[in-house]
């Protein structure tokens, strides 16, 4: 088995990586102290399984749907309506869920990467009601990440400028660093450390790579990630090599 980051838990299979990010959010809900709960979404195709599962019978009736508001890590400069949009990705999985009106909050992708950034950043400020992220109040019950092939998270691909974003809660990626080659807006590091407790979700054989990189100590943006809460990989075997 690949040698995996101290907090990881090697699970059989995706959907049991699914079942255990459900569990998680359905307890970071109980213990939520605020009334508004905030989850930062993956984007890719890996959390597809897991919001598929939150709408179904065994969680829907567990979440508190109109408390949960969900914003997205990253996403691509395409329309919401487009198969390479993050928000259409959670519109479909999700399905039926009873998400209230306003509670999806997409990014908007429709402009520049840069007038898309300054917006979100906006957006997720008028959620958090102050200017500066205080580790004591974090922006967000629960991040939610992927592991790109490249090592990159959200779309912090390797040697792009928004990696050394100290200060900004989003960035914009004029050059996607992997498929889909189209312009990008993320999280920044900051704002993506602001999380209670912050989940990697990494499955299937073609992750074993990056995560080899990630045990070697190769400089990988993934390997950045910051929580002010927990930080817990969640891996299925195939991913591990196990
Ligand atoms: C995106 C994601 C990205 C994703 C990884 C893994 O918008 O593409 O935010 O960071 O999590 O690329 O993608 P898969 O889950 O599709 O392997």
């Amino acid at each position: 088995m690949i040698p995996l980051p101290p907090s990881a838990e090697v699970l059989p299979d995706a959907e049991a990586v699914a079942a255990a990010a459900a569990k998680r959010l359905v307890a970071l809900c109980r213990s939520a102290a605020r009334h508004d709960i905030a989850v930062c979404l993956a984007g890719g195709s890996t959390p597809k399984r897991l919001y598929a599962r939150l709408s179904g019978p065994d969680y829907r009736e567990q979440l508190p749907w109109e408390r949960l508001h969900w914003f997205f890590g990253d996403d691509r400069l395409v329309p919401w309506t487009d198969a390479a949009s993050n928000v259409r990705m959670a519109r479909d999985a999700f399905g039926d869920a009873p998400i209230p009106e306003g509670h999806l909050h997409g990014m908007a992708t429709d402009g520049t990467p840069e007038a898309g950034a300054r917006a979100y950043a906006e957006t997720l400020r008028a959620f958090y009601g102050a200017a500066d992220l205080d580790p004591a109040r974090p922006l967000f019950d629960l991040v939610l990440l992927g592991l790109g092939e490249d090592g990159h998270t959200a779309s912090l691909f390797p040697a792009t400028p928004a990696l050394a974003e100290r200060t900004a809660w989003t960035a914009p990626v004029p050059e996607a660093g992997l498929a889909p080659f189209v312009p990008r807006i993320t999280l920044t590091f900051s704002a993506l450390a602001s999380a209670r407790e912050t989940l990697f979700l990494v499955t299937g054989a073609g992750k074993q790579e990056p995560l080899r990189r990630l045990a070697r100590g190769e400089d990988l943006p993934a390997r950045h990630v910051r929580s002010v809460g927990r930080l817990v990989w969640l891996v299925d075997r195939d991913a591990a090599g196990a």
